[in-house]
């Protein structure tokens, strides 16, 4: 699920030009199951309605689905969309997730979910990441969840751009009077990409209810 460090170097394409490659051999490119830190996150929530931003393979929005959750799963990638309808047929909940095709700089789902969670959502490419967070909390239903994981700087993610989970909670400046921000942390989490040996790697995950 985590994008390895030699990915990040510089590029010119567009956002759907670099990921449509990225993804074009049709392969699960990370491991297809939930990001750890997601399921932490969500576990005790109430299922509902939930959008997830920047979803790849679709690995979250398929768990958030078996979980009881009505998703809409959103990236540009068309071929990681079609990856991930696939899986969530073989997991029997293809009734339960709408997949939408978005370059979120520029377009977003309609409407307000109960959830709004992004995982991983960095990119070599042109990527305004703090203005899509900032939409994707706009799109949060009253008394309902942001959740926004990240790479934390690191040895291993080096890259400027990335953030700790104090840094995110900087950049969104939600207001403290709607929004009660229930996890900021530095997580480590143990993860294998597919055929490699584990590594550990730490997560900037940022958790708000709104009110
Ligand atoms: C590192 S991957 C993480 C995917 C997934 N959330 C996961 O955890 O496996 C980043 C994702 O962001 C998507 N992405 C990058 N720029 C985007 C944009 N402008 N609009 C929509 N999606 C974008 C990519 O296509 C890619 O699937």
């Amino acid at each position: 699920m985590a994008t390895h460090a030699h990915d990040q170097d510089h590029d010119d394409r567009t956002p759907a030009e670099y990921w449509e490659a990225r993804y074009a051999d049709g392969h699960t490119r990370w491991s297809g199951a939930v990001n750890a830190s997601l399921a932490a996150e969500v576990g005790s929530l109430t299922p509902g309605s939930a959008l997830d931003v920047g979803c790849g393979q679709g690995g979250d929005a398929i768990w958030l689905a078996r979980h009881g959750w009505t998703v809409t799963a959103t990236d540009v990638a068309q071929s990681a969309l079609q990856v991930g309808a696939q899986a969530a047929a073989q997991a029997g909940v293809a009734g339960a997730i709408t997949w939408e095709r978005h370059d979120l700089a520029t377009s977003f789902p309609d409407g307000t979910f109960d959830l709004v969670t992004s995982s991983f959502l960095h990119s070599p490419v042109a990527l305004p990441r703090t203005a899509i967070l900032r939409r994707a909390a706009a799109a949060v239903a009253p008394g309902g969840t942001l959740l926004v994981i990240g790479h934390a700087p690191s040895e291993r993610h080096p890259h400027a751009g990335l953030q700790t989970a104090d840094e995110v909670v900087a950049e969104l400046a939600l207001p403290a009077d709607a929004w009660a921000l229930r996890t900021c942390a530095l997580v480590e989490v143990e993860h294998a990409f597919p055929g490699e040996e584990p590594t550990r790697r730490t997560d900037a995950v940022v958790r708000y209810e709104r009110a």
